[in-house]
């Protein structure tokens, strides 16, 4: 996306880690998304005693867009600790797809002020399920 502001992205979803709840990995994570009105959302990930329900900060991120009534996703920003950056997981590889056939998606490790690696939805997850299976 050429308009992206991808300091910007990068700079709410390092804002965002520093509220993750991870206190069972102490891998703190945070996830921007850009809408399509242009308004960023973050997200962060939230553990649980019960590890198995942990909730990555990319849905979260996601489900904070789509509670304000948006539906149309442009670019991700993800900051995960170092060394390497960390890319989404399968399931939240899998989220990103319900709203998007493509975006480009920015990884960094926590302190960058720019993003360390660009990849896109469609290197990251080829062959995603699709809705419109579903109504056949
Ligand atoms: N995590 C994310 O927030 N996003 C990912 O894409 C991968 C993993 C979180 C889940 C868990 O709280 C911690 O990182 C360790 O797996």
């Amino acid at each position: 996306m050429i308009d992206t502001d991808w300091k910007a992205l990068v700079a709410a979803a390092s804002r965002a880690r520093r509220a993750a709840y991870a206190p069972y990995s102490g891998y703190q994570v945070g996830a921007a998304v850009l809408a399509g009105s242009g308004r960023i959302f973050e997200g962060c990930n939230v553990e649980n005693a019960s590890f198995g329900l942990a909730l990555c900060a990319e849905r979260s991120a996601v489900a904070q867009l789509v509670a304000s009534g948006e539906r149309i996703l442009l670019a991700v920003a993800v900051v995960t600790a170092g060394p390497e950056p960390g890319a989404p997981c399968g399931l939240c590889r899998q989220m990103l797809a319900e709203f998007t056939d493509d975006i480009p998606i920015a990884l960094a490790v926590a302190g960058d002020v720019d993003p360390r690696k660009m990849t896109s939805l469609s290197d990251l997850l080829p062959q995603p399920f699709r809705g419109d299976l579903l109504r056949h």
